[in-house]
């Protein structure tokens, strides 16, 4: 089965140039699991519920976040359902690690058309991030959850970190036991993506689908000027250059096993 996720989509311009790109990636690579990061979805800063809709009809099975998750309040309540709820908003991910008592969810359990279980973990890093509890033992709590629960051999985690060697490190923690480690939030993909030894696809980081005529996603005189005088002021999204950056994953439906991982880039 195939498997695609979309890197951190960033404002207006990311979901756009999602939206030209997408149903072509999807048709041509015979997608079964759409896994999409909207962390930033909403003007470069959060997610709301309506972009959440949007990303859904788009054909997205979950979305993931990161540390902007709570920016957009609005996101709060969508998001705060119970655990078997069967609405939209109980497939939209913060990371797993967050304090106990956060709203929402960091795992969320599925299944295909096909009967294929499918499970999806978001974590955050602790490297050069706020402080979250420990992605690794919170790794090992989720798959015995998933165990217990669904038995899904199928599972993909976005890893959401700064660090490339914390990210590196749960990548090879988690070989043989998920099917992909995918890191995401630094918005700049690495030229990575590989099949460890025991049959878990990994990559650094997928990269941004939004402005690359910017830093990082925000309007490049305004950081530049952040970094140059150290004065606050308002960040807001770019819009030159906007490119798609998604990884396609091929695994065993059964086993959960990765057999190929190719990184994408689509753009103008
Ligand atoms: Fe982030």
């Amino acid at each position: 089965m195939n498997i695609l996720f979309v890197g951190d989509v960033f404002g207006s311009p990311g979901r756009h140039i999602v939206r030209e790109h997408l149903p072509h990636v999807l048709e041509t690579h015979a997608v079964d699991l759409l896994i999409i990061n909207g962390e930033n979805s909403a003007g470069g800063f959060g997610i709301t519920p309506s972009i959440a809709e949007e990303l859904f009809d788009l054909g997205a099975h979950v979305i993931t976040t990161g540390n902007h998750i709570w920016d957009k309040k609005e996101i709060v309540e969508y998001m705060t359902v119970p655990a078997n709820s069967h609405v939209r908003g109980r497939r939209v991910l913060r990371p797993a690690n967050f304090a106990h008592g956060t709203p929402g969810f960091g795992l969320y359990e599925g299944e295909l058309g096909n009967g294929t279980k499918y499970a999806v973990m978001n974590m955050q890093g602790r490297v050069f991030m706020a402080s979250s509890d420990d992605p690794f033992r919170k790794a090992d709590e989720l798959l015995t959850m998933i165990e217990r629960n669904t038995n899904a051999k199928v599972i993909l985690l976005d890893f959401h970190a700064e660090a490339t060697s914390e990210k590196a490190a749960l990548g090879w923690y988690l070989d043989g036991r998920v099917t992909a480690v995918l890191g995401t939030h630094t918005h700049v993909p690495t030229a990575d993506e590989r099949l460890l030894h025991h049959g878990t696809a990994y990559q650094t980081d997928v990269g941004m689908s939004g402005p690359f005529d910017s830093i990082i996603g925000v309007e490049t005189e305004l950081v530049l000027k952040r970094f140059l005088t150290g004065m606050p002021g308002k960040f807001e999204a770019a819009k030159g250059n906007p490119k798609m950056c998604a990884t396609l994953i091929s695994c065993d439906g059964a086993t959960g096993r990765a057999h190929h991982i190719q990184r994408i880039m689509l753009g103008e």
